[in-house]
């Protein structure tokens, strides 16, 4: 099992999707359970401050999250969200639906599920401190709000998104302030996590790191 945690920006999921693929390992994406969580309470049209409503409406939805190579396909029941959970209508609303913890004792047992067999990368935010806190190997990945602000603006401005960097900036403060303040689960380095700083890292860079790691902590090949 390896656990990559860390805060949005910090290119968690472009690495730990290559680190999985290096390795051979299933990767498993929880932000994307997450998001689809929130979809369906928007959906719902609940108030995002009614943790019970939030409960209800995402009791029993169905989310499966496949990655090829090319592709991560999400579906909610049978409806294809892949993009839609990736807009800033889910991403503003998600700390909310995320910070309920009867929606996190159900996508962490499901997280667990997922990675019982072979080797699994699991990439979110309390996977080593509460999904797997027996995992191998512990990554946390950090870099600067302003870094983390650079890459999420330029990676709207490639998908044809608008995109302000200060409004972003703005964003990935607040987002940081909720997931880590909040009383279940608060984003947070587990005491064994390897901390690595990407700000003046390339992604190339940080996936050979990785991928050391994980040979020598567990002695995968890759
Ligand atoms: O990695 P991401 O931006 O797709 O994650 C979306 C949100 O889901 C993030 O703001 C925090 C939440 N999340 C969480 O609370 N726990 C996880 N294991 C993964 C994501």
């Amino acid at each position: 099992m390896i656990a990559i945690d860390g805060p949005a920006g910090t290119g968690k999921s472009s690495v730990s999707r290559r680190v999985a693929a290096a390795l051979g390992a299933n990767y498993i994406d929880t932000g994307a359970m997450y998001r689809v969580a929130t979809l369906r309470a928007l959906r719902a049209g609940v108030a995002l401050d009614d943790p019970e409503a939030i409960d209800k409406a995402t009791e029993g939805v169905r989310i499966s999250v496949t990655n090829d190579a090319e592709k991560q396909v999400v579906l909610m029941d049978d409806d294809d969200v892949s993009d839609e959970i990736r807009r800033d209508e889910v991403t503003r609303a998600v700390s909310a639906v995320s910070a309920v913890p009867a929606v996190r004792a159900r996508l962490v047992q499901a997280q667990r599920d997922q990675a019982q067999t072979g080797l699994s990368v699991l990439e979110g935010r309390d996977i080593g401190t509460v999904v797997f806190p027996d995992a191998e190997l512990k990554v946390y990945l950090t870099a600067t709000p302003e870094a983390r602000a650079q890459r999420r603006h330029e990676q709207n401005i490639a998908a044809g998104m608008d995109s302000d960097y200060q409004t972003v900036l703005a964003d990935v403060i607040r987002r940081d302030h909720l997931d880590s303040t909040r009383s279940t689960s608060p984003l947070r380095p587990a005491d064994d996590a390897v901390q690595v700083d990407t700000t003046d890292l390339g992604i190339e860079e940080v996936i050979a790191k990785l991928v050391e790691l994980a040979r020598n902590r567990i002695g995968v090949e890759a």
